[in-house]
């Protein structure tokens, strides 16, 4: 067997309270597969997959993991796992093919996630459900511009949205409403290396404006959250009990120089420009962050008085997806079109020479606990609302030349056990004093599309062989420690 560090930190044992939700977090587009079947519109992923030259390995999520035909297998797996709770997106094109107001809502979409509730919770797993990871129905985007016409997309998505809790709002209590809303905005509308693929900037151009939709995209996310969460509030909540809240990108941003205070600066921002982009209208002022503003001037949209209170107090919960850390260097000019952490640079070493951590699979991945640690103190210090950690996790090198043999094969992963095991130390430690996580969803249960990377990157404790045609799942070592780990984790 390969080298593990196996050691759970004593001083860490029982930290986390009984109630702890832990589980495995997916999304639709990049698990489900049957994009097209019983009646499920296209989205913008579907588009973006069939378009040449979008995908790294020229691959689609028309089949994905097939979690839609085995999903069943899917929950026994994860109830085997230890799992407490499990995070899924549903897809707004199987709920309402085109998207809609006004448009015709599909029967065997919705009967879809009910069974998948039902499933879930006779397996004792409390099913976490979000609304949008992505995927845009094509209708609405070619229609009139998805998320940049506010208008119509508001109505629409809140359409979507009444449908979902009313048809799943009494067995489903938590909420999230957008994923990562500040990732879909810049790689989707400045870079256009996301679906629907918009950018000025050249390289991957097609149309758009770089400098100013990812900013109309985010306020019109963070508006239709807010609207959305009122109506939960107002007419699903009391009936059904439960709550709402967004799931925010953000990695920590950590001085390159250490003793400039320019750099301290710069980190301070980019943390601004990242997370408090959307944190901040939703716990803090209602605004965006003052540096942002200075930054961007009008290309940052503004909200009435009415629409900060509506936005102010919208999530009942901080949604916590992160990853990993950057050293982060002052430079003078902003950039042409604002990336999403303002005028810095960013390092894998800092001044000194020390890395930012161990690689991963991934280019912008690397094992970086002590920024994690950093990030959650910084979180709870600056909104001071309980965290539920809703994605962080890793891809390892070397999983692609897995060559199960027999079922039960296990795929040994110790890169992916030594990350869990520190940043989750880094969640128990957090708690011991006094920051509020409420749960901890690692991703991903399996490996699944990953977006433009498409097969390429191996996020998950489940191995799939994507070759085969049912795509045949193998536990990773993985999933089998971090049943230990939270048994020594939650106090009983
Ligand atoms: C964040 C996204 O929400 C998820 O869809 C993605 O696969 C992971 N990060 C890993 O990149």
């Amino acid at each position: 067997m390969e080298d593990y560090n196996l050691t759970l930190d004593p001083s860490v044992k029982g930290a986390l309270p009984p109630d702890f939700h832990w589980g495995y977090a997916t999304a639709a587009a990049q698990t489900e597969g049957a994009w097209d079947r019983d009646g499920k519109g296209e989205s913008c992923w579907d588009r973006f997959g069939h378009t040449p030259g979008r995908i790294k390995d020229q691959s689609t999520c028309d089949d994905a993991t097939r979690s839609y035909d085995f999903y069943r297998e899917d929950v026994r797996r994860m109830k085997s796992y230890g799992a407490t709770a499990y995070r899924f997106s549903i897809s707004w094109s199987r709920v309402v093919p085109l998207g809609g107001k006004d448009d015709p809502v599909s029967r065997s979409g919705v009967q879809f996630y009910s069974s998948l509730v039902d499933e879930l919770l006779a397996s004792g797993i409390a099913p976490f459900a979000t609304l949008f990871h992505w995927d845009v129905p094509q209708a609405l985007d070619e229609g009139y511009g998805g998320m940049l016409d506010r208008e119509r997309y508001v109505a629409d998505f809140s359409r979507y949205a009444r449908v979902c809790f009313g048809a799943l709002g009494g067995r489903v209590k938590r909420w999230i409403t957008y994923n990562e809303p500040g990732v879909y905005a810049l790689a989707g509308f400045a870079a256009g290396v996301h679906a629907p693929g918009r950018s000025s900037l050249g390289e991957t151009g097609a149309g758009g404006d770089s400098g100013t939709e990812p900013f109309v995209v985010a306020h019109t996310q963070l508006l239709s959250h807010a609207h959305v969460a009122r109506m939960y509030r107002e007419e699903f909540r009391p009936a059904q009990g439960g709550s709402v809240m967004v799931a925010l990108h953000g990695n920590w941003s950590e001085p390159w120089d250490a003793s400039d205070p320019r750099d301290g600066e710069a980190a301070q921002r980019a943390r601004e420009f990242e997370i408090a982009w959307f944190a901040d209208p939703l716990y803090k002022t209602g605004d965006y962050p003052r540096c942002m503003r200075d930054q961007l001037g009008d290309r940052l949209p503004i909200f009435t008085e009415e629409e900060k209170r509506l936005v102010l107090g919208s999530s009942d919960f901080y949604g916590m997806n992160s990853y990993t850390s950057f050293y982060v260097r002052h430079r003078d000019e902003a950039p042409d079109v604002a990336d999403h952490k303002g005028n810095v640079e960013v390092f894998d070493e800092n001044k000194e020479g020390v890395s930012r951590g161990k690689e991963s699979d991934t280019p912008w991945l690397r094992t970086s606990p002590w920024g994690w640690a950093k990030l959650l103190r910084w979180i709870w210090d600056r909104y001071g609302v309980p965290i539920y950690v809703t994605e962080n996790g890793t891809t390892a090198k070397g999983e692609h030349d897995f060559k199960p043999e027999r079922e039960g094969d296990v795929l040994e992963d110790p890169h992916r056990v030594d990350f869990f095991n520190s940043y989750l130390t880094e969640v128990a430690k957090a708690s011991q004093e006094g920051v509020v996580v409420k749960s901890y969803f690692a991703w991903t249960f399996a490996d699944n599309w990953e977006w433009a990377a498409g097969y390429t990157d191996r996020f998950g404790v489940t191995w799939v062989d994507f070759e085969s045609e049912e795509k045949k799942r193998y536990t990773k070592r993985s999933a089998y420690f971090m049943k230990e780990l939270f048994d020594h984790l939650i106090k009983k």
